[in-house]
């Protein structure tokens, strides 16, 4: 019996702590929102998804002339709440915005490490769709 009510109290702190994660959950400034935005309208998506964001994060392609397996992983590790690391060994801040307010906040610069890191893995951009499916994986963490 004790034990019983002792695991209902343990369990119902966990639906608390799981509530107050989901509230937590970033929410994109004005320029970060119209950025997505310019992705739905050139995609002509509905919405975008984090589930496909997720998958698409953990997808790894083989490089056509490297012939090594790359994938977004690589760098930034199968969870973006953690931090990664570079090539050469820089660490690199996570990406979720839950633990990193700093990320996805700038157009500029989230324009320009999808560019590169999209070239890097995909050996091409990535598409408008990809991009917002991206990001609303990375707000959903
Ligand atoms: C070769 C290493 C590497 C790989 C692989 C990699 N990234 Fe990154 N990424 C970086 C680095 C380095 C930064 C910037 C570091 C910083 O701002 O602290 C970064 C930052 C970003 C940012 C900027 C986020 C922000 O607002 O600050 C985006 C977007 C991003 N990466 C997307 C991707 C995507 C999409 C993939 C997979 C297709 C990917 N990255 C794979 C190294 C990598």
């Amino acid at each position: 019996m004790k034990k019983g009510i002792r695991s209902f109290i343990a369990a119902s702190v966990f639906a608390a702590a799981s509530a107050s994660m989901a509230v937590s959950a970033a929410e994109p400034n004005e320029q970060v929102r119209s950025l997505v935005d310019s992705y739905k309208k050139s995609s002509g998506a509905q919405s975008f998804s984090a589930e496909e964001g997720r998958k698409f994060f953990n997808s790894k392609r083989t490089h056509s002339v490297k012939k090594e397996e790359r994938s977004c992983t690589t760098c930034h590790t199968t969870d973006p709440r953690q931090p990664g690391k570079t090539i050469v060994g820089k660490v690199i801040e996570p990406l979720a915005p839950s633990v990193n307010k700093e990320r996805f906040t700038d157009p500029e610069k989230i324009e320009k490490w999808f560019k590169r890191n999209c070239t890097w893995v995909l050996e091409r951009e990535c598409t408008p769709r990809e991009k917002g499916d991206y990001i609303t994986y990375m707000m959903s963490l």
